[in-house]
């Protein structure tokens, strides 16, 4: 594993821009596996203002998120697929076309699955993944005693979970499951960036790529990932 220790969040979100458009610049027809969240934030801004200067180009580009909510419609403002469109997809030039959130809509677990895992494979494969980490460890939707051996399926979120996305459904209507890619699917893409940020994620970080390899810390697995680059602030890598 690749470590780059970046004094704040600012500079986390820089180097893990150039992380990424090093990868475009390289191979501009690149499959990129993308995350929500906030930690990403930073880091898709800095590729919006570099992708404005004229010096990163998506036209080419496929990308693939890595989750979706069950139940909500792609233009739900709680919605990966609005998150991704609004925070990235419409400020670059990329062919939306191009860009893969699962279908939240689709009920069939078994087909929404497959065609997803179909689609990574029709694509030739996630050349960079990009995610965050949650603060009990989780990748993705995949919950500490995720199966390492999933591929894209249906979770049952946690109640931690929908107790914190409440406040985002006034009306009550809070999602229950999503579509994630498993972690098989996530170790199979060739390389990995992860990223990290903030004093509340020491422990998990220390845990996770530091400590033992187990289920009950998804992010682990990533110990066993010949490419990953972990790019963290001082503050979440502090305790490493
Ligand atoms: C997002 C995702 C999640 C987040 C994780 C960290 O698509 O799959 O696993 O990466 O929950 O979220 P933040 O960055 O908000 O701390």
């Amino acid at each position: 594993m690749r470590i780059i220790k970046a004094n704040d969040y600012a500079d986390m979100s820089r180097k893990a821009a150039n992380v990424l458009s090093a990868q475009v610049i390289l191979k501009p027809n690149s499959v990129l596996g993308l995350a929500t969240g906030s930690t990403p934030l930073g880091m898709y801004r800095q590729l919006i203002e570099w992708h404005r200067k004229g010096d990163i180009d998506f036209s080419e580009v496929t990308t693939i998120n890595l989750d979706e909510y069950i139940g909500l419609a792609p233009r739900h403002p709680q919605s990966y697929r609005w998150f991704m469109d609004n925070n990235l997809f419409r400020h670059i030039n990329i062919k939306p076309a191009n860009t893969h959130v699962p279908d939240g809509l689709e009920p069939d677990e078994a087909r929404e699955s497959s065609r997803y895992e179909a689609l990574i494979q029709g694509c030739g494969g996630i050349d960079m993944q990009l995610l965050g980490i949650g603060h009990n460890g989780h990748i993705g939707f995949n919950e500490p005693g995720a199966a390492f051996e999933k591929n894209t399926h249906r979770v049952p979120l946690t109640d931690t979970t929908i107790h914190a996305n409440s406040r985002f459904f006034p009306d009550g209507d809070v999602p229950r499951e999503a579509y994630t890619m498993g972690i098989r699917s996530i170790m199979q893409a060739r390389r990995i960036l992860v990223v990290v940020s903030g004093k509340s994620k020491a422990e998990i970080a220390r845990r996770a790529f530091f400590g033992a390899v187990t289920p009950q810390i998804p992010a682990s697995v990533l110990q066993l990932h010949n490419n990953v680059t972990l790019v963290g602030d001082a503050e979440a890598l502090s305790l490493y």
